[in-house]
């Protein structure tokens, strides 16, 4: 058990390196430990009137502690397997509030418009390309309600080794690229992460990522550099491992 939300663990896989667990779709690693995105949808869930929407919410680090908040979860990932280790991993009585859905956000399935209190897409938004990426902030607008918020977690080019990229990162944005951060993260990833990371990744840096939000129609509350506090210090640069954004959808009268 863990303390802090009462969920049972011990279905999850084993972490990799501390704090760090693997997905099985090479897509990465979910943290054990809660994002600021993450916590500020936990925080959604508790005073939630409307179901709440985790993109890429693998073995469930956040959607667990949202539905021990009492909120309905769409539990949406690629992974239809991680999604069965989470609702193996919902006690009981808050499975009738967990939705799984094993399809692709944004193309792969629909919800009602305004029909959402809040949507999270940690670690996840960094594996889109552009257009992708663009109708993610279109979708998640169009399904929050009025006063709803989109929190996202994504990487940007001083996580790890990819840090090796800034360079080119910073190349190609003062030369006006709309979309900077697209790599093959294989080129700088060590030997032992290669098979864990799919065949793009997508940098950010706080202008794209306020881009994005604000073409939508978002207003942006928070947009800040963030690093987990247990992370493994291989993996640390310089503080701005991460980016945070919460935005949110203008409410009603407002
Ligand atoms: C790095 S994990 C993030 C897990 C967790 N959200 C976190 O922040 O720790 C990324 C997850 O996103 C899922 N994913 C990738 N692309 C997706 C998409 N288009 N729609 C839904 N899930 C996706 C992957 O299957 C993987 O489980």
């Amino acid at each position: 058990m863990d303390s802090k939300d009462a969920v049972p663990r011990s279905v999850w896989p084993a972490e990799t390196e501390p704090g760090l667990i693997p997905t099985d779709d090479a897509m990465g690693i979910m943290t054990r430990e809660l994002s600021p995105a993450a916590e500020a949808f936990v925080a959604d869930a508790a005073s939630a009137k409307l179901p709440l929407l985790d993109v890429g919410a693998a073995y469930g680090n956040a959607t667990l502690p949202a539905l021990a908040a009492g909120a309905t979860v769409l539990a949406c990932d690629l992974s239809a397997s991680e999604l069965a280790v989470l609702a193996a991993s919902a006690p009981e009585s808050h499975r009738r509030h967990l939705v799984l859905l094993p399809a692709g956000f944004p193309d792969g399935f629909t919800v009602g418009d305004g029909s959402l209190a809040a949507v999270l897409a940690a670690q996840v938004l960094h594996f889109f390309d552009g257009p992708a990426v663009e109708r993610a902030f279109a979708a998640a607008h169009r399904w929050l309600a009025p006063g709803g918020a989109f929190h996202v977690l994504v990487m940007t080019p001083s996580l790890s080794y990819y840090s090796k990229l800034r360079g080119a990162y910073e190349k190609r944005a003062a030369a006006g690229e709309r979309w900077p951060g697209i790599f093959d993260p294989r080129i700088v990833a060590s030997p032992e992460w290669r098979d864990r990371l799919p065949k793009m990744v997508h940098l950010f840096e706080r202008d794209i990522l306020r881009r994005c939000a604000e073409e939508a129609g978002f207003t942006v509350e928070k947009l800040d550099y963030f690093c987990f506090r247990n992370f493994p210090a291989i993996h640390r640069t310089d503080g701005r491992e991460y980016l945070t954004l919460a935005a949110r959808k203008t409410a009603v009268g407002a």
